[in-house]
């Protein structure tokens, strides 16, 4: 099921991996925010994601779909998975080469640049695919659908996050709005077709990191209005969309700076309170993490 993906959407991961490259940031998350915060995150997802995944990845095909900068793929092949890692931009891709590189891994994972819409695999090749803060991206639930659906067909298991974030927040896909759906329509769709519902856990992102995000949602939206424009730079050239809202947002130093303290400190007091407090968070989590059983076989060990 070939559904393609627009070229400005293409622009625009190439233009973060631009950012990202050389960059210490472990995800693609918040490239505008402060190394604690991506950091946070990183945690919490993974502390999530791997308390999910079988017990047994040793040996089994695991599919990275939309691999960003391959925190997963090295992670999953360090746990002595094979891994198929593909993403949509090939500058995301050379950066996932390049740190699988420097930790000696790249025999153990397959780097391919390819769209979810459209996934050169075949049928139920991947023993288990992660697909983490991707397909909300798609920007359109008409991409959505065959995303989840090629997702389906490669795969025996499937791990999803998805991830709701605020529309007010300007430092997000410009050429989109994100997908953001209720976790029971999130539900329906994951679901659609199969024997066995979904499973759902949240991901949990505590109470400070709730208050804090609403101070930075208020500050970009500030800003948001103080922009020219959504489509061009403030110079009225046509330089990447991205990068004139993220030097828009740098310029007033003082509120940039509280946020990052103000960040900082949130993703601080969080991390002990998220790990403490568990799944009890989870009405309150941003982040989703679907899961999806697609049959009662066990995964084909390679
Ligand atoms: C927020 S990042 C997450 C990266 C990685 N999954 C992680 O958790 O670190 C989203 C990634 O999805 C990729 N992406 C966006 N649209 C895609 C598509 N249609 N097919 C494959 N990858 C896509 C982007 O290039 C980017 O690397």
């Amino acid at each position: 099921m070939a559904t393609s993906v627009s070229n400005d959407l293409k622009r625009f991961w190439e233009d973060v991996a631009t950012r990202m490259s050389g960059k210490k940031y472990a995800t693609v998350l918040d490239i505008s925010g402060p190394l604690v915060w991506n950091w946070y995150m990183d945690r919490v997802q993974s502390k999530v994601l791997f308390g999910q995944l079988p017990a047994k990845i040793d040996n089994s095909i695991a599919i990275d779909a939309g691999c960003g900068v391959g925190r997963w793929s090295i992670r999953l092949a360090e746990r002595g998975a094979t891994v198929v890692a593909f993403d949509l931009s090939r500058g995301m891709v050379r950066e996932a080469k390049k740190r699988a590189a420097r930790k000696s891994l790249n025999s153990n994972i397959d780097f391919i640049v390819a769209s979810v819409t459209d996934i050169p695999l075949r049928n139920d090749i991947g023993c288990f695919s992660i697909c983490i803060t991707v397909v909300q991206h798609l920007a359109d639930i008409s991409r959505v659908i065959p995303a989840i659906a090629e997702l389906k067909r490669t795969t025996k298991e499937l791990y999803l996050l998805e991830l709701t974030e605020d529309g007010n927040n300007p430092v997000k896909n410009p050429h989109s709005t994100i997908v953001q759906l209720s976790t029971s329509q999130w539900l329906s769709l994951i679901g659609a077709g199969l024997n066995k519902p979904p499973r759902y856990v949240g991901v949990d992102l505590g109470v400070f990191i709730r208050i804090v995000d609403k101070f930075r949602y208020r500050i970009n939206k500030t800003f948001q209005t103080r922009l020219p424009s959504v489509k061009t730079s403030s110079a009225g050239k046509n330089v990447p969309l991205s990068r004139a809202i993220l030097d828009e947002i740098n310029r007033p130093r003082a509120l940039v700076m509280l946020y990052h303290v103000a960040q900082n400190l949130a993703a601080f007091f969080s991390f002990p309170i998220d790990m403490m407090l568990g799944n009890r968070l989870k009405k309150y989590t941003l982040h989703k993490l679907f899961i999806v059983e697609k049959d009662d076989e066990n995964c084909t060990q390679r």
